[in-house]
């Protein structure tokens, strides 16, 4: 089960947090990984505790040369691409009086078109992977509750990760159409315990007013009916078992995992 021997992935922003575990399960399901980020030596350290099974990449994912030189080096030292992981992503934690323009083309440019060129990039090496292997290539793309359901706290954000929702459905759909054996879909995660999770307890607590992160931290745990907060290891099961031929009769579909937070 959820294994991927043999196959190759990409995933961006990949140096820390849900990225970094995801490329380390994926090495222990029997992939390899090459991780992109604009953090080397992070990303550096990340690929050091991997082994061979991976290579870390500069990659910032608004660069679209950025973008081809990846997937060239990905597909030079292990032969080939199978699956695409569009992790890399900002949260700003701001209201719309409180947010600036240039912050809003910031987090376009990560969110948005860092996944459109992700995509555009690979597509030809998963598209060839696609028609060798029984059950097609994937990609996933980080998506999040915020793309589902309204954010109170950062509505640019929840604004970019609910056209990555519709983005995905979309893809699957063109693919699907055009003949190419590519599973695309999207994960959508809850409050999970990585950097970008702090950002957002810290962003609680200012617009309560206040700078007591844990109170913050509390009245997120109590939004997630199961009784904690995710971890990256959460989120990165869903990831492996959504690129793996386990999941190989879904497309244009979102993976939930937010221990019950939209389903009240
Ligand atoms: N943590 C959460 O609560 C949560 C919830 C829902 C969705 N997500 C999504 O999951 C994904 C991973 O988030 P995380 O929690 O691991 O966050 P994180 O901040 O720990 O990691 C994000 C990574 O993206 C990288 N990155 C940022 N800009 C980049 C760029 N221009 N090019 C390449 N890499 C870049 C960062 O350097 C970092 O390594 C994001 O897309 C995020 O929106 C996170």
């Amino acid at each position: 089960m959820n294994r991927l021997d043999g196959k190759v992935a990409l995933i961006s922003g990949a140096a820390r947090g849900i990225g970094a575990e995801t490329a380390r399960l994926m090495v222990e399901a029997g992939a390899k990984v090459a991780i992109g980020d604009v953090l080397d030596e992070r990303g550096r350290e990340t690929v050091r505790a991997l082994g061979d099974g991976a290579i870390y990449l500069h990659l910032d994912v608004t660069s679209p040369e950025d973008w081809n030189a990846a997937v060239a080096a990905a597909m030079t030292r292990f032969g080939g691409l199978d699956i695409l992981v569009n992790n890399a992503g900002l949260f700003l934690g701001k209201g719309l009086e409180e947010a600036n323009l240039d912050e809003w083309h910031r987090l376009v440019a990560v969110n948005l078109t860092g996944v459109v060129l992700g995509t555009k990039s690979a597509l030809p090496a998963l598209r060839d992977s696609g028609v060798k292997s029984q059950h097609g290539s994937a990609i996933v793309n980080l998506a999040s509750v915020a793309g589902l359901v309204g954010s109170q706290l950062d509505p640019l954000y929840s604004l970019t990760k609910g056209g990555v929702t519709l983005f995905t459905k979309s893809t699957a759909l063109e693919f699907a159409r055009k003949g190419y054996r590519i599973r695309v879909n999207s994960i959508h995660p809850g409050v999970i315990q990585t950097d970008m999770g702090e950002q957002t307890f810290a962003a609680r607590a200012h617009n309560l007013g206040s700078n007591d992160v844990e109170a913050s931290r509390r009245v997120a745990l109590s939004a997630h009916p199961i009784g904690r907060l995710g971890t990256p290891n959460d989120i990165a099961k869903g990831i492996v078992f959504l690129t793996s031929d386990d999941a190989a009769f879904m497309t244009g579909a979102g993976l939930v995992v937010d221990g019950g937070l939209t389903a009240q």
